[in-house]
């Protein structure tokens, strides 16, 4: 089972390549910016399981050349993709008067755009699967309803896209062997949450957070598509 993961350098994204390798049978397509931080992974897992397959891919996933790159050097070696998790992502906390032009890009062209741009490239790919799972992560902050926080409106704001691109691409693919959900995910406690929480602690580790990845990539998608599952033990944390 072929399976890529953005953002596998830190974070949830981590310790879902972590949970993927423990598990075994599969071969992981690694992305992420930080070629370093990838090389520890690939070098970790390799212990963990030496029979776990891993892939490099340093990229940033916003710039769109890149991404075309990316998939091109992928499908050179591969014939089909059976699991994308987009997972990378951005998050600047600032408020609306305060944020400027080029961070509300930063985090639309990473939580938005890139994952758009990811999935369309790799369409071959994902055709060539049994049956592929597209899983986006989004945020609890992107669901209509729930509570929402002063500095996150625009990092809520490009989640909710993802979220409602999910929905749309799962009508648009749906006879062709494709599904996509979005996971909208409660606080864990990873870097990006340090970050924009620095005083609070989340209820959930990386670790726990990415086996529920894990096996939800593995197998929702015979239960459901186009689905917006909120993760979180209360609203929003
Ligand atoms: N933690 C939470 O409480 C929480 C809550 C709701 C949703 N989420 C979502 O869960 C996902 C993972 O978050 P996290 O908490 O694990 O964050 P994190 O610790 O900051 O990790 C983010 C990952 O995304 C990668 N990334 C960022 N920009 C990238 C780019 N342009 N190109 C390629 N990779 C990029 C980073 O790698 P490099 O720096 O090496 O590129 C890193 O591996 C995100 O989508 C986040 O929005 C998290």
């Amino acid at each position: 089972m072929n399976i890529l993961i953005t953002g596998a350098s830190k974070g949830i994204g981590k310790a879902i390549a972590q949970a993927f390798c423990r598990r075994g049978g599969c071969k992981l397509f690694l992305v992420s910016r930080d070629k370093s931080l990838l090389e520890d992974l690939q070098a970790q897992t390799k212990l963990s399981n030496p029979n776990c397959e891993t892939a490099l891919f340093p990229c940033d996933i916003s710039e769109p050349v890149l991404v075309t790159e990316l998939a091109k050097s992928i499908m050179q070696k591969e014939s089909k993709i059976d699991i994308l998790i987009n997972n990378a992502g951005a998050l600047v906390n600032k408020k609306h008067e305060d944020i400027s032009e080029d961070e509300i890009d930063l985090m639309f062209n990473t939580n938005f755009k890139a994952p758009a741009n990811l999935i369309r490239e790799l369409l071959p790919l994902l055709r060539n699967a049994d049956h592929a799972h597209v899983v986006n992560i989004g945020s609890m902050g992107g669901v209509q309803g729930s509570s929402k926080y002063p500095g996150l409106a625009y990092y809520s704001a490009s989640k909710a896209a993802l979220s409602v691109l999910t929905e749309c691409l799962a009508e648009e693919y749906k006879n062709q062997g494709i599904s996509f959900n979005c996971l909208a995910l409660g606080a864990v406690q990873t870097e990006m949450f340090a970050q924009a929480f620095p005083e609070a602690k989340a209820p959930v580790t990386a670790y726990d957070m990415a086996e529920f990845i894990m096996n939800f990539s593995l197998t929702a998608h015979k239960f459901m598509n186009g689905k917006i599952i909120p993760l979180s033990l209360s609203d929003p944390k």
